[in-house]
């Protein structure tokens, strides 16, 4: 199973990847996830990725990459991934293409989880993470059981950087110019399939494997 989640910022991918994981048993991979331990590792990597994403701007092509191929080539990526993130431009999809040409492996799906832009301010700035295992949730629509405490490992709840209001509309504009394009660049070569990202995300998930089934 290798596919890759298309969605503006907020749009449900991050939730969904981590459900998808678990049932087929196949790694996440997300170049966010990916940015953000280096910056806090403080690697020249982070350091760097670190300037455009509190702009709400894209890391990049140069930097990303090679980061998310190499990470492709890794043993746990042997039965499939998901990708979370990437590619983001069409540069990164044709370095995709390219990849997966050379390894005579095909993408099973390119997943648009597609949610309405007035949902998704809400949902970035209400949007809070385990700083322990990574477990995500929301203020209101996905509360942990107690406020500011995991509910999977009792570590603490935090904000991104980037999930200000401000710096979300950047991110929103900077994906309808430079990353909804690609849904047409998989829509031609038939990969593209699309779930509701408005739904609740266990009604998201069903769909999900619905469409994978399909
Ligand atoms: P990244 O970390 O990839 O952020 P993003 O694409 O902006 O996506 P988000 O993580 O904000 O949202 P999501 O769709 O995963 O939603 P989530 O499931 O968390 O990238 C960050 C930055 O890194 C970029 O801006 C860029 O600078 C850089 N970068 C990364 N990859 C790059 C690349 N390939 N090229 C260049 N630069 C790159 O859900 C959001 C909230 O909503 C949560 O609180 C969640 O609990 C809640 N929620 C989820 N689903 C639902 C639902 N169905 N109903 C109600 N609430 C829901």
């Amino acid at each position: 199973m290798r596919i890759l989640l298309l969605g503006a910022p907020a749009s449900g991918k991050g939730t969904q990847a981590a459900r998808i994981a678990e049932r087929f048993g196949i790694p996440a991979i997300s170049t966010g996830d990916i940015f953000r331990t280096n910056i806090r590792n403080g690697t020249a990597l982070g350091m760097k990725a670190k300037s455009f994403m509190d702009r709400g701007e894209l890391v990049p092509d140069g930097l990303v990459i090679d980061i998310a191929l190499d990470r492709l080539g890794g043993e746990d990526c042997a039965k499939g991934f998901i990708l979370d993130g990437f590619p983001r431009t069409p540069e990164q999809a044709n370095a995709l293409d390219e990849h997966l040409a050379e390894k005579g492996a095909a993408l099973d799906g390119a997943l648009l989880i597609d949610t309405p832009e007035s949902e998704l301010i809400s949902r970035i700035t209400g949007r809070r993470t385990c700083e322990k295992c990574g477990a995500g949730y929301h203020v209101a629509n996905i509360p942990p059981a107690r406020e500011g405490i995991c509910d999977v490992c009792g570590g603490g709840l935090s904000q991104r950087d980037d999930d200000s209001a401000e710096t979300a509309m950047k991110r929103i504009g900077v994906y309808n110019s430079q990353t909804a394009p690609l849904i047409e660049h998989y829509r031609a070569r038939g990969a593209l399939l699309r779930v509701d990202g408005a739904k609740s995300p266990d009604r998201v998930f069903a769909d999900i494997l619905e469409a994978l089934a399909r």
